[in-house]
């Protein structure tokens, strides 16, 4: 459950590490590094380094993200297609598990960006904020 602290830190920061366009990118390009099982969901990717379709996937998750943000309250209906997409077309297995990979790739990514900034309270923050976000992908595989 987010605290009211929570959920400032976590706006808070959230600005910082969108004006990092390629934030999502680079989670990307350390989830593929440090878990390579996770690349075989993306067989019709180039997943070089520089490759344009992990930049163009990136900001749709930084998107994703900036939604969920802003909608703090109401996690489940802000990602419901979202979860629809991971659940029965992508088929992420075992969900939570694998999706709490790029959480932690998202982590390091902002903890690189912000520095002094990423305080143990925003790492502590963001860590409940993507469990949140990776149990609502995960809903409906139930
Ligand atoms: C697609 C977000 C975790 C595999 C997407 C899209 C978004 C997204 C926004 C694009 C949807 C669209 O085009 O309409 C997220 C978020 C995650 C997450 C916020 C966790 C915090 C994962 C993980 C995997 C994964 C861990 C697999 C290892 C995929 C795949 C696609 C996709 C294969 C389709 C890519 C394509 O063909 O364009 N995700 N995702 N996702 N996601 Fe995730």
């Amino acid at each position: 459950m987010l605290t009211a602290e929570d959920k400032k830190l976590i706006a808070q920061a959230w600005e910082k590490v969108k004006a990092h366009k390629d934030a999502g990118a680079e989670s990307l390009e350390r989830m593929f590094m440090s878990y390579p099982q996770t690349k075989t969901y993306f067989p019709h990717f180039d997943l070089h380094a520089g490759s344009e379709q992990v930049r163009n996937h990136g900001k749709k998750v930084l998107n994703a993200l900036d939604s969920a943000v802003k909608n703090m309250d109401n996690l489940s209906q802000c990602l419901s297609e979202l979860s629809n997409l991971h659940a029965y077309n992508l088929r992420v297995d075992p969900p939570c598990f694998i999706l709490q990979l790029l959480s932690q790739c998202l982590q390091v990514v902002m903890a690189v960006h912000l520095g002094k900034d990423y305080t143990p309270e925003v790492h502590a923050a963001f860590d409940k904020f993507l469990s949140a976000v990776a149990a609502v992908l995960a809903e409906k595989y139930r």
